[in-house]
């Protein structure tokens, strides 16, 4: 396992090339942006998406899947959940039975709520009996890439696949744990983004410390609840992709969908939010795709709901704590 591809060259794509570099020796970057491209192949330097961090010699950046794509181990695909269809569609042609598909997206596709697992893999079926896995976990790209320790889990309903991809990225600041639970993983990495939004609100409200810590309690359980539903693990979600994550996530300033959370405190309409972002809070498309798994697996999300009814409906961030503090009363 020599051969890296990684497929898709945003924040996160750009900082495993650099976190992974010394473990291939033979990495190419897919870069969408044709320019970008250029100029990363020059300088080194994603300026788009990662600013001020270098890419090692060996990474060969280019905007032609199929050269991305050629004699690849392992396709690395870190492209944001609404693109993976089209994306993998594209590339079926270069794809091979002996590859392992490992995703680092966090997020559902609205429509058919499908994992991205699920839908990377209702696309290779239609060549070949694929091998996946999914990384998720505690990482803002900007800390991996400064080769800050970080701790992740890596998932395949295949033990042996994941744990040839722990084998193969784990590193001195990169520590994989592996796990069979995608399910459980790839819950966990996407309605995270939907609580870190609230988490944003209570920030950008000046509300304390209390309500920051019910947050992320409650909407931890919310996580798991669904995650058990649909067949995945409690425990994975007290995990790195599950806890871990969502502590990061609503604690961190580097979070974009608690950005995003703030700004709506502040009284900015969700459009003029999004259109000032150049990168991808995941966080919004997941809550549609969140309330809607709810009532097909007939769980509550709270959470979940107030977040679709703010995004969506204009509710003031005041009146959906009201909402959520004036439930029913229920046992923990
Ligand atoms: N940034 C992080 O710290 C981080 C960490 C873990 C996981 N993730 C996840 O990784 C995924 C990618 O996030 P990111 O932060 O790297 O993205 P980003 O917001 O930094 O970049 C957006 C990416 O989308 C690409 N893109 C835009 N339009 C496209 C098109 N039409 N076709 C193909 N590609 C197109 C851009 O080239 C860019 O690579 C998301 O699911 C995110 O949740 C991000």
């Amino acid at each position: 396992m020599k051969n890296l591809a990684i497929i898709g060259a945003g924040s996160w794509g750009t900082a495993l090339a650099i976190v992974l570099a010394p473990r291939f020796p033979s990495i190419r970057l897919w870069v969408y942006e044709t320019d970008l491209a250029a100029r990363m192949t020059a300088s080194r330097v994603n300026d788009v998406y990662l600013p001020g961090f270098q890419l090692a010699d060996h990474v060969q950046v280019t905007s032609v899947l199929p050269v991305a794509l050629e004699g690849a181990d392992i396709v690395l695909s870190v492209m944001p959940s609404h693109l993976v269809r089209r994306l993998y569609q594209q590339m079926l042609p270069c794809l091979h039975e002996s590859m392992l598909f490992v995703s680092a997206t966090k997020g559902l596709e609205n429509g058919t709520l499908a994992r991205v697992s699920e839908v990377i893999r209702e696309v290779l079926s239609a060549r070949m009996e694929p091998q996946i896995a999914v990384i998720s976990g505690p990482t803002f790209a900007r800390e991996v890439a400064s080769f800050e320790p970080t701790a992740l889990v890596v998932a395949s309903s295949d033990a042996a696949v994941a744990s040839r991809i722990q084998a193969a990225f784990s590193g001195p600041t990169f520590r994989l744990y592996s796990s069979q639970d995608t399910i459980g993983v790839e819950i966990g990495g996407s309605i995270k983004n939907v609580v870190a939004i609230g988490a944003g609100v209570l920030h950008g409200m000046g509300l304390g410390n209390n309500p920051m810590a019910a947050l992320i309690t409650r909407g931890l359980a919310e996580m798991n609840r669904l995650a058990v539903a649909m067949g995945g693990r409690g425990q994975t979600l007290a995990g790195l992709a599950g806890l871990g994550d969502l502590v990061l996530t609503c604690n961190g300033d580097l979070s974009r969908n608690r950005t995003v959370g703030v700004e709506l405190a502040h009284g900015r309409k969700l459009d003029d939010i999004v259109g000032s972002m150049k990168m991808v809070a995941e966080g919004i498309k997941t809550t549609h795709a969140a309330v809607d798994l709810a009532k097909r697996f007939a769980v509550e999300m709270p959470i979940s709901e107030q977040m679709f009814q703010m995004l969506n409906f204009g509710v003031a961030p005041r009146d959906a704590i009201q909402r959520l503090m004036e439930r029913s009363l229920k046992g923990e």
